[in-house]
């Protein structure tokens, strides 16, 4: 931690000497709140600035930002550890802040937490490393929030079932400052927003089999366990009293034991959940979560400037745009969703896979593969691949869980390798990750995949 401080010492002082900066930064939530906390601290110091936004950092991206920089700082969030050796053979003048896995090239003002013995997939994530930053560059507190938010967005809290490592301390800091409170609660999406049964029909993880994807059952669960469920208005979960939340959860507890459902899995129904403290109740922004969603319904489509102008504090038009946004992102989702349904998946010895083609946005297939772990048609006891066109060929998402994590699956080295065997690109985590391939190699790059990922589960 201490020479990951210094780290952030030295980019801080750069930070601070420079006239004019451009900052770069990921289309996702964490990639969003890591610029917003950059472009905060650039504006306290009163440093103009100008934000960038990249789906993946590759030599054309590269070029351009080159070609276009004009002698200003640029300075990479969330991404750009993986890109060191063009960084530098470009002469961009930058400032590297990333949690993905580096290359191996040394740089000057670079802050990654695998550089220090720190797990960029748990333990920070890009929000936080430039957070750390930002600390350096002023009073910048307040900020916290968006780490928490950024983190969470990167689901870095599920592992655990809550937040650790460095990404526990920024929160123990937001919390005595009163940014932030953390309690033990029920753990499903939406609890700011949403009806309480769409809590359980939306559950994908723990998938809760007879509830999960079954609307008329978890009304009827609700009703079962003597809560209304509506007064003139849907209730949200905010809306019940403590012994009503009580009432649910433990029934719920019951009915996924009475299914047979492994106690790790039961557990995770409930654990550390992260409320704004000063953001509006009822809103998505109060709940970390949904706050991350709000975010990727903005970046995900072309709109990261309205997302960072939430970061930045807009509570009147981007806020409402963004929730507009919102909404036609979850009519995206339920749409893949149903596709997926309606399709089936395909079935190799080791994986299953759709394959969206133009149907699906290809910066939303990672999500909808995510989410698909609720559907009938899909196995949990295979990782699910979705594939969507993009401009450069076929993007590739691929998710697991953790019961596969503990039977050895790592599907950052499986993509990469596999992508790289067929002429693509891919990386990302363990138990998420994308790639992108040349069009025309889908099945073979499936049939290398499948290999290696029956490799990687043999270990059993
Ligand atoms: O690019 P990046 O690291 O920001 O994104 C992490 C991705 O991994 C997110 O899409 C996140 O939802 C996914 N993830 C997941 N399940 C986990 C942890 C992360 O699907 N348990
Ligand atoms: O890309 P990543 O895998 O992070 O995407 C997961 C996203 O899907 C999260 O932002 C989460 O808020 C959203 N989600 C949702 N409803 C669920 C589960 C996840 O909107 N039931
Ligand atoms: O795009 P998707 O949500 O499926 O990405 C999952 C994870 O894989 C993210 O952490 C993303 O940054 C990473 N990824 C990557 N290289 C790619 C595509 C995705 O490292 N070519
Ligand atoms: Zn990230």
């Amino acid at each position: 931690m201490q020479r990951f401080q210094k780290a952030a010492e030295k980019c801080a002082e750069k930070i601070k000497k420079c006239d004019e900066a451009i900052v770069v930064s990921h289309i996702d939530a964490d990639g969003l709140t890591s610029a917003g906390i950059m472009c905060k601290a650039l504006e306290r110091l009163q440093k103009p600035y100008e934000a960038r936004f990249a789906k993946k950092l590759d030599e054309a991206a590269l070029k351009s930002i080159a070609d276009s920089c004009g002698g200003r700082l640029v300075i990479f969030t969330d991404l750009g550890s993986g890109a060191l050796a063009t960084i530098k053979s470009l002469g961009i003048d930058a400032v590297v802040t990333d949690h993905h896995r580096p290359a191996p090239v040394e740089y000057e003002c670079h802050m990654n937490p695998h550089l220090y013995g720190l797990n960029g997939s748990t333990e920070i994530s890009g929000a936080g490393v430039a957070f750390l930053l930002a600390l350096r560059l002023g009073d910048n507190v307040d900020l916290s929030t968006l780490a928490i938010v950024g983190a969470v967005g990167d689901l870095q809290d599920m592992r655990s079932n809550a937040l650790v490592g460095v990404n526990r301390d920024i929160l123990e800091l937001a919390t005595s400052r009163g940014f932030i409170s953390y309690e033990k609660d029920i753990k499903l999406f939406g609890r700011q927003t949403r009806p309480v049964y769409k809590l359980l029909q939306y559950s994908s993880d723990p998938f809760i089999p007879g509830l999960s994807g079954c609307e008329d059952a978890c009304i009827a669960f609700i009703e079962g366990a003597g809560v209304p469920i509506k007064t003139d208005v849907w209730r949200r979960w905010i809306d019940l009293l403590p012994d009503e939340k009580k009432t649910i959860t433990s029934k719920l507890f019951q009915y996924c034991m009475s299914c047979g459902m492994p106690a790790h899995k039961i557990q995770r129904l409930v654990g550390e959940v992260y409320t704004l403290l000063k953001e509006e109740p009822g809103t998505e922004l109060r709940d970390a979560s949904e706050y991350s969603t709000l975010l990727n319904a903005t970046a995900r489509y072309d709109y990261a400037d309205v997302g960072l102008a939430v970061c930045m504090g807009d509570r009147g038009e981007a806020f409402n745009y963004a929730r507009d946004l919102l909404e036609a992102h979850r009519h995206n989702l339920v749409n893949g969703l149903n596709l997926v349904a309606d399709k089936g998946v395909c079935r190799l010895s080791n994986l299953q896979y759709f394959n969206a083609q133009g149907e699906i946005r290809e910066t939303i297939v990672g999500i909808i593969a995510g989410m698909s772990s609720s559907l009938d048609c899909v196995s949990r006891d295979l990782p699910i691949i979705g594939l969507a066109k993009s401009d450069g060929g076929i993007k590739v998402s691929a998710r697991g869980n953790h019961d596969l994590i503990l039977r050895g699956l790592n599907l950052a080295v499986a993509l990469s390798e596999a992508a790289a065997a067929v002429g693509g690109v891919g990386g990302g985590h363990d138990i998420a990750a994308g790639a992108t391939i040349p069009e025309g190699k889908e099945d073979e790059f499936l049939a290398i995949l499948d290999k290696k990922i029956g490799e990687q589960l043999k270990g059993d």
